[in-house]
């Protein structure tokens, strides 16, 4: 077992109706508030006025940035940072998905520099301070809520990078599983997919932790069971929590203590995906899973084993593999490019190039040019 720290800072309010205590908790941090949200579903759901209602009971002034996209853009990181930096804003309150989470927590430390937000993701420079960040979940998928990771893209260049720090962990992150009633079929099944590729990644990481292994497991089996039961019930409070608590553990470091690091190689391959074709994150992952363990299947057929045991009863590598991907298309999550439109006679050499241009690689299982199109072609392949 690697040596390891366990620090995570992030106060959790998980349930229903935790969100009655979120003008208090903002208020801890001040008055000026600059409030993140998307393109409008906290709108129809009727959370926002929830939200406001918090914030006027305890006079707090609000400046409001919306309109993040899904995987979401640096411009809008640079244009809510100068909303908050003119108005000298206390607090970032951020309410949504991974992607209006992951904006604001780039937000919160760009406040306090005149650069492009483009520079942290470059190491131009480093944040010295981060503004308080809030986040009240919408969606459940990234585990962004309790971790200090965000992932940005960049139009201009074609990068989809991820960037992290201890300045960056939420200070609270209000989880009611309420708010995610909405979510939509395929965005439910795309969270559900992300929850278990981030346990994936924990366990195919460098080291040796059988413990976390275990929690790896168990956070999977939790996917397994009741991800097809929410599929057909989606306003079920009891699965949408389970479903919703299972993807904040899958990456806020309960499945990787004792490894030297995840290897993230899958997320890298998705990551291309998500910048060229605006695919939904959870989606690229579906599609890009079950080619990267094609590709690995005779580089480590035990640990490819071992999970199958675990998971399936599965005694062979190919049915690991095919059990893995029939779950996928269970619940509705596409395992092929041309399941997205994608056709790869015409866009092989862009995602290629592009792959290219991220440096596509796993922390542990390294990845090579020749791997990048067997990785394409297993994306397509029947
Ligand atoms: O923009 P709005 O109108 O809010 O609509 C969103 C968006 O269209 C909608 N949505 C969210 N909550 C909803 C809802 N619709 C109805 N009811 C609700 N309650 O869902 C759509 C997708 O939202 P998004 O935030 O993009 O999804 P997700 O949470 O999956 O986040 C994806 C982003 O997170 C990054 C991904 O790369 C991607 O950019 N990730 C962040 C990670 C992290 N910070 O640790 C790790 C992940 O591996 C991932 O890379
Ligand atoms: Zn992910």
């Amino acid at each position: 077992m690697e040596n390891f720290i366990a620090y995570n800072p992030t106060s959790l309010h998980f349930g229903k109706n935790v969100l009655n205590n979120l003008g208090t908790t903002v208020a801890l941090f001040g008055k000026k508030v600059l409030l993140v949200y998307g393109k409008g579903s906290i709108k129809k759901s009727g959370l926002y006025e929830k939200v406001m209602f918090q914030l006027n009971e305890v006079g707090a002034k609000v400046f409001e940035y919306s309109g993040i996209k899904s995987n979401p853009i640096i411009d809008d990181v640079n244009a809510a940072a100068e909303i908050g930096r003119k108005n000298n804003v206390d607090v970032v309150l951020a309410v949504g998905g991974g992607s209006v989470i992951d904006s604001a927590k780039i937000i919160s430390i760009a406040l306090h520099v005149k650069n492009d937000a483009w520079d942290f993701f470059e190491y131009k420079i480093k944040p010295e301070k981060a503004s308080p960040l809030i986040a009240v979940l919408t969606l459940a998928a990234t585990g962004t809520e309790m971790n200090p990771y965000a992932v940005v893209q960049n139009p201009k260049t074609g990068q989809k990078p991820g960037y992290g720090g201890p300045l960056m962990y939420p200070k609270h992150s209000f989880l009611d599983p309420q708010n995610t009633f909405s979510v939509p079929k395929d965005y439910t099944a795309f969270g559900i997919v992300d929850l278990i590729a981030h346990s994936l990644e924990a366990y195919f990481g460098k080291g040796d932790a059988t413990l976390s292994d275990k929690f790896v497991f168990a956070t999977i089996k939790e996917a397994l069971e009741f991800g097809p039961l929410l599929m057909e019930d989606l306003n079920n409070y009891d699965l949408r929590a389970k479903i919703m608590y299972a993807a904040t553990a899958a990456l806020n470091g309960l499945n990787s203590y004792g490894r030297v690091s995840g290897d993230w190689g899958v997320h890298g391959i998705g990551h291309s995906l998500s910048v060229l074709y605006d695919t939904p994150h959870g989606a690229s992952l579906s599609i890009a899973y079950p080619a990267w363990l094609k590709l690995q299947k005779d580089r480590i057929p035990e640990r490819i084993e071992k999970l199958g045991f675990e998971l399936f009863n599965s005694e062979s590598v190919d049915d690991t593999i095919y059990k893995l991907e029939y779950f996928f298309k269970l619940i509705g999550s596409p395992t092929r490019l041309s399941d997205i439109g994608i056709n790869i006679e015409t866009e092989k050499e862009l995602i290629y190039e592009n792959m290219k241009i991220n440096k596509v690689n796993g922390a542990n299982q390294k990845l090579t040019g020749p791997d990048f199109l067997t990785l394409i072609d297993l994306m397509d392949a029947e």
